[in-house]
């Protein structure tokens, strides 16, 4: 059976970095509260001007120099985001006219924080089923701009933050390695529990001083109830994976959890019995990058040489929907 490889990856950040006492500056926390509570001690928030495909391009371009390919042989591309730059069309067709790709297909995801599994799993079945050979997966996020940057909204405009990650996937040329399964779920019933009301197509106008002077352009989040489930959904998640790949925890070289809030992943970490040097953590520099924080992570390792073939690599996630899932993968 044909499996799908990561040939690539690459990622991007704002050259902004936003520290903890900047926040401090304009909102009623501190440095001690976010870095206790979330982990956080700086995050990139873009500059006037910076887009989410400027930071989707950028990925991209490491990636698919990465992978050794050239832009030619680019199939597809899938691009997982919550924040587009317009409502309609998706940054991915953005990014393919940006990327000078030709008019290949693109596709936007939109399952937030766990995005980015989400558009792995669209890519990896395309792969599989023989529809294209190589495609650009991204989990792109600019969050920034739709933070409530005062008091009101400090639960979570010190967790959301702006970024790119990407992987170049492509057919294993018959060695065993590459994707091995998902798990992927998701429960409506909590939508509300994170989102962004408007605009929205059920409003008419979509938005307006009104339903701005509410307040439902900001994103909102119950964080209690978010992080309850978080810690349930992802080592159940993980544990399934790996049950439907035939693998067990003991096996597990690394596991890239979402970036979500530190606290998160050291329970997820402790729930499933894992070891300090198992389990990814970039959060303290990043913030939460929604669909971006998995391939960002992938790049880190990839380059920092953390990752040697054959490794059992775990990416898991939950967020807003309520949507999570997990990829297992031997690198
Ligand atoms: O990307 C995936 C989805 N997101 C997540 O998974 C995030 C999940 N949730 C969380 O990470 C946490 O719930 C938060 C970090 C958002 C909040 O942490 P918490 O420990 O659950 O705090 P809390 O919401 O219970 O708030 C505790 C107190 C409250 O004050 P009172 O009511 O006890 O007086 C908040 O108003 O902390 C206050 N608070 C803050 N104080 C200083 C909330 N945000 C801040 C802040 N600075 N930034």
């Amino acid at each position: 059976m044909t499996r799908s490889v990561i040939l690539g990856t690459g990622m991007a950040v704002p050259d902004r970095i936003v520290t903890n006492d900047e926040l401090a500056a304009v909102m009623d926390t501190t440095d001690e509260w976010i870095t206790q509570r979330t982990g956080i001690r700086q995050r990139h928030w873009v500059r006037e001007g910076e887009t989410g495909v400027d930071l989707a391009e950028r990925a991209s371009r490491r990636a698919i120099a990465a992978s050794g390919l050239a832009d030619g042989d680019i199939d597809a591309i899938v691009l997982a985001t919550s924040t587009p730059d317009h409502f309609a069309p998706g940054n991915g067709v953005l990014l393919q006219h940006r990327l000078g790709l030709g008019p290949i297909p693109a596709l936007d995801v939109r399952a937030q924080c766990s995005g980015f599994i989400y558009a792995l799993a669209t890519a990896d079945a395309y792969i599989r089923g023989g529809l294209f050979r190589h495609v650009l997966v991204v989990g792109q996020e600019v969050q920034s701009t739709g933070l409530d940057a005062s008091t009101a909204g400090r639960a979570t405009a010190v967790i959301f933050a702006d970024g790119a990650g990407a992987v170049v996937l492509g057919p294993s040329a018959g060695e065993d390695r590459g994707i091995l399964g998902f798990d992927l779920h998701s429960d409506g019933a909590f939508a509300d529990k994170l989102w962004v009301d408007a605009p929205g197509s059920m409003y008419h106008p979509r938005i307006s001083p009104v339903l701005m002077a509410q307040g439902r352009h900001w994103l909102h989040m119950d964080g209690k109830e978010v992080f309850r489930h978080a810690v349930v959904r992802m080592p159940e998640s993980v544990r399934a994976v790996l049950t439907g790949v035939g693998e067990s925890l003991e096996g597990v070289t690394l596991l890239v959890p979402h970036q979500a809030n530190l606290r998160i992943s050291e329970m997820v970490q402790k729930t499933l019995g894992l070891r300090d040097d198992q389990v990814y953590n970039n959060i303290m520099s990043y913030g939460n990058t929604t669909a971006a924080t998995i391939p960002i992570a992938l790049d880190e390792c990839a380059r920092a040489g953390r990752l040697k073939a054959g490794d059992l690599v775990v990416g898991t996630a939950f967020g807003s929907g309520f949507m999570w899932g997990s990829v297992a993968l031997r690198w």
